[in-house]
Formats: structure tokens, C-alpha cells, sequence
């Protein structure tokens, strides 16, 4: 393994749960929609615009709005998102993920951020890991958003590794699919069952380790 290309929201921070928060937000204000919690993982990984669609398309409004409407509603909960992680500071890093970048650095494994959140610097600022990453993949730059492999492609790359070179990490159905079709080995943190593609999966990002990343990458290259 000489890189590794990280997902943001879920797997270094928990943000996961300010997104979805400002979604069911938005449905209720906007659509007077209640989404079920199972709605959750479904919009993972998936990218802004994209997000908006599957919840139209859930309360069956999909074609009753305009692109600006649908634009503006989008803005509206990247507001309510931004409202609630002003306050994240490195107390937010998840639990295990200086340790690990710390090992990484320790064995020259290049890192590269591969989110799909266009709030991502202004994420890593915030926590202070600005500088732990060699690089960082431009979601607005990319032509399809995860689960295509767009993201981890430019990540890879960014950080001048073929994929097959590189580690995903990744807690989204939709960002292990993406990191398996860039031809790179996933880990995945969240539940065993629904993250099954993936090469490896942990219960916490406590259980992240160079050494895991490294029997993981190595099994899977036998
Ligand atoms: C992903 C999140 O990391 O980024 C998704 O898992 C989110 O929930 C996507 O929709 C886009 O984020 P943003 O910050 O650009 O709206
Ligand atoms: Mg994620």
C-alpha cells in the first residue's frame, strides 16, 4: 500500500448525522416530507444536488419544482448544515484517526481526501488537519459523483498512484461501491452486512490501524 484515499464525513468526523439532520430539516420545512431514519444511509456519500433528487423523488414531487427551486431548496440545507458544524474543532476528529494518520506518515503511505462535500476544506480547517492530507480531490471537478469512481480516480491520481497502489476508506454504500470500481481495496467502517463490497469492514474507526490497512491491502492482492 502506498497511499490511502479517505472519505470526509463519516469516517474521519462524524458529520453524517449534521447532514441528514439538515435534509430531514429542509423535507419538513419545504415538502412537509418526514424522512424515515433508513433514509440515512441511503444519502451517504451522495453528493448535494444529487441528495435533493432522491428526496423528491421519495415524496413523489420530483417534477413539481424548477432548477432554481430545486437549487435554492439545496442552498437552503447547505445553510442549516453550515449552522450546525460551525463549532467542530479537533475535539470532532473520530476516535483512532490521529493515530492512524500519525502510522501512515510513520510508513510514507501518501494520503489524498476523496469526499464528495464541497464543505471538505473548510471541514479539515476546522478540525486542523489541514496539512495532515498530500492532497485533496475536487468534487466540483469530477464528472459523476459517488457511487461512480470519478472521486477516487482524481484522488489517486492527485497523489500520482495507480488505484490499485491505494486504500479506500469509506462508511457509505454508495463510496465502497465507487472505491471498488476504481480498482482499489476498501475499508469500510460501519455495518458488516449493508458495507458487504468492501475488503474489510470495523464496527468503529477505532479499529483503523496502518497495520490493518496493510493485511487488508496485501489479502487482497494475493
Ligand atoms: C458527503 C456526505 O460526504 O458529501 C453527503 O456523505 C453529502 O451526505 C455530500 O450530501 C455533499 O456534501 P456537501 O457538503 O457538498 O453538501
Ligand atoms: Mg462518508
Amino acid at each position: 500500500m502506498k497511499g490511502c484515499v479517505f472519505d470526509l464525513d463519516g469516517v474521519i468526523t462524524d458529520t453524517a448525522k449534521f447532514h441528514f439532520a439538515a435534509w430531514s430539516q429542509l423535507a419538513k420545512e419545504k415538502l412537509n416530507l418526514e424522512l424515515p431514519a433508513s433514509f440515512e444511509t441511503e444519502l451517504k456519500g451522495v453528493s448535494r444536488i444529487d441528495s435533493l433528487n432522491r428526496i423528491l423523488k421519495f415524496g413523489g414531487v420530483k417534477d413539481d419544482y424548477t432548477d432554481e427551486q430545486v437549487q435554492a431548496m439545496a442552498a437552503e440545507k447547505n445553510g442549516y448544515y453550515l449552522k450546525a458544524i460551525e463549532k467542530l474543532t479537533r475535539d470532532d476528529i473520530l476516535p483512532g484517526i490521529n493515530d492512524l494518520i500519525a502510522q501512515l506518515k510513520e510508513h510514507h503511505v501518501l494520503m489524498a481526501l476523496a469526499s464528495a462535500s464541497k464543505n471538505a476544506p473548510a471541514i479539515l480547517e476546522k478540525l486542523g488537519l489541514m496539512d495532515a492530507f498530500d492532497a485533496i480531490a475536487d468534487p466540483a471537478k469530477v464528472a459523476h459523483g459517488k457511487p461512480a469512481p470519478d472521486i477516487f480516480l482524481a484522488g489517486a491520481a492527485a497523489i500520482n498512484l495507480d488505484p490499485s497502489e491505494c486504500v479506500g476508506v469509506e462508511d457509505a454504500v454508495a463510496g465502497v461501491q465507487s472505491i471498488k470500481d476504481a480498482g482499489m481495496v476498501a475499508v469500510a467502517v460501519g455495518d458488516a452486512h449493508e458495507l458487504a463490497k468492501a475488503d474489510k469492514v470495523v464496527p468503529t474507526t477505532a479499529d483503523f490501524s496502518y497495520d490493518l490497512f496493510e493485511e487488508t491491502y496485501e489479502q487482497a492482492h494475493k
